[in-house]
């Protein structure tokens, strides 16, 4: 069938969904899909129906392209995609909701507050500690994430968040170091590890700066298991299917904290969940194929 491959969108990760998107687009041509690319900032999703799409590739990253939305809309109108349904797309979006849920379960997160502009900024650095992070509930690639340093940054990290959602969130800062785990189909295929040149893996880092070592697998013998199998539990209890990217953190004595998944997870070429599946012997090529295929389950 023809294939859509959605990418770019109107969120704040738009340019990076379109370096993504390039890169899958690519590889699915290359393989002998009748792959094309469709952006639903240029023109309506219903056009998908009217140019004969038969299924999509969902890589769209922030906004409506991940948070249940444009599922929601594919479902509509009968058309397959990749990744995960509306629930888990719309719950992890939001760093909030997705919080609540890892933690009736009992899966370890972070120590965190939200905050509003009515807080004491001061005491909430006094429980959680400093550095902290501020970051929007909603959104990705690090847009709009501060990390505080004193309680005097807390109020225009505060404000700087909510530029992009309402809702804000002070987590404690766990920094034992930063780590991904790329799941597929339920199983994990490896971690890896992050460091930054910067100050923490934000928006350059993750997409131009070449100076951030990666290290896959980023844990050895016990703890990389112990990883992926959280990964994976975090994967379930959130509902996700098909392929998602669950972050976490160590922190000094080797405990395992879950940051956040991504439903909708990069594929640029200085993107994680690649870097992980050619840990696990997959190449990007057969990494987009493995990922179209999850459409059909
Ligand atoms: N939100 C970006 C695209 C990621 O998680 O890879
Ligand atoms: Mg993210």
């Amino acid at each position: 069938g023809k294939v859509a491959v959605l990418l770019g969108g109107s969120s704040t990760e738009r340019e990076v969904s379109l370096m993504s998107g390039a890169g899958v687009l690519e590889a699915l041509q290359g393989q002998g899909v009748d792959a094309h690319a469709f952006d639903p900032a240029e023109k309506p999703l219903s056009a998908l129906k009217e140019e004969g799409f038969d299924r999509a590739f969902l890589i769209l990253h922030g906004g409506q392209g991940e948070d249940g939305t444009i599922q929601g809309a594919l479902e509509f109108m009968g058309i397959p995609y990749t990744g995960c349904g509306v629930m888990a797309s719309a719950i992890g979006m939001d760093k909030w909701r997705t919080k609540l849920m890892w933690q009736a379960a009992g899966l370890p997160v972070p120590e965190y507050e939200l905050l509003t502009a009515q807080s004491d900024f001061a005491a909430v650095a006094a429980r959680l500690g400093l550095p902290l992070f501020v970051k929007p509930a909603n959104g990705g690639s690090s847009v709009g994430v501060t990390k505080c340093k004193s309680a005097a940054d807390i109020e225009a990290a505060y404000r700087e968040a909510a530029k992009f959602d309402p809702l804000v969130l002070a987590e404690k800062a766990v920094l034992g170091g930063e780590y991904s785990c790329a799941v597929l189909d339920g199983r994990a295929l490896a971690t890896v590890k992050i460091e930054p040149a910067t100050e923490f893996y934000d928006f350059d880092a993750k997409y131009f700066r070449d100076d951030t070592v990666y290290r896959c697998p980023g844990l050895l013998g016990i703890k990389e298991a112990e990883a992926r199998q959280l990964a994976e539990q975090a994967f379930r209890v959130l509902g996700a299917t098909g392929w998602a990217r669950i972050d976490f953190l160590m922190d000094e004595n080797d405990g395992i904290f879950l940051l956040e998944p991504n439903t909708a997870p990069g594929m640029t070429s200085h993107s994680l969940f690649p870097m992980c599946a050619r840990d696990a012997g997959i190449s990007y090529e057969e990494l987009v194929v493995k990922i179209l295929a999850t459409t059909l389950s």
